[in-house]
């Protein structure tokens, strides 16, 4: 049974995913714990699902680095197999990198290399693309440009808003999201060959 770690900064909607997947006995992954570093909507699917949760507030800590090393310390204390950064809209230090790769992994709502960022969605609409996606990484040091687990197209449809276009982008993200987890506790995909080629 593959034990996943999810970190979030907003609604979970994708985590939401992860954890009624779950559900099913012969799903090969479960959710052992939830983080945020804010006090995250997504939280809430902790009580409703059973699983512990714990925030490291950013803006509790005097740098990134020390918000990191805490944030470590407390994914550290559930020995995770995975961790996915499930909408975590915060960079992690490059320590934080090392401890947990390659077994790290981000989701992303654009067609990477296309759109990297925090606001993917929204660069894809002001560039009027006809085409956007939905990614997802292996997490590396850069932004956005670790090797590429998964990743789907997702229409941009005439009279779309940054609101109407990620909630497409999200239903292929969930279901791409799923499926690598999937991949992964069955070893039908590698995260560290992955990460070395
Ligand atoms: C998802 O679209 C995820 O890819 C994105 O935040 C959303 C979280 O939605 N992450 C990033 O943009 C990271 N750069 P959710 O909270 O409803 O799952």
């Amino acid at each position: 049974m593959l034990s996943l770690v999810v970190l979030i900064s907003g609604g979970g909607s994708n985590l939401r995913a992860l954890l009624e997947a779950s559900e099913d006995a012969e799903f090969p992954a479960r959710v052992v714990a939830i983080g945020a570093d804010r006090d995250a909507d997504g939280l809430a699917l902790g009580e409703e699902f059973g699983v512990p949760t714990f925030t490291v507030p950013y803006s509790s800590h005097a740098d990134r680095e020390a918000w990191g090393d805490e944030l470590l310390a407390q994914i550290q204390q559930w020995q995770p197999d995975l961790v996915v950064l499930s909408g975590l809209m915060r960079l992690l230090p490059p320590r934080v990198v090392a401890a947990l790769s390659p077994n790290l992994v981000n989701t992303h709502p654009a067609y990477l290399p296309e759109f990297p960022g925090a606001h993917g969605v929204r660069d894809a609409l002001a560039a009027g693309a006809g085409q956007t996606g939905a990614s997802l990484i292996v997490v590396d040091n850069g932004v956005d440009e670790g090797p590429i687990i998964a990743q789907e197209r997702v229409p941009v449809l005439a009279g779309d808003t940054e609101t109407t276009l990620h909630e497409r982008i999200k239903t292929v993200e969930r279901r791409l999201l799923v499926q690598a987890v999937l991949d992964i506790a069955n070893g039908h995909v590698n995260l560290k060959e992955l990460s070395h080629t």
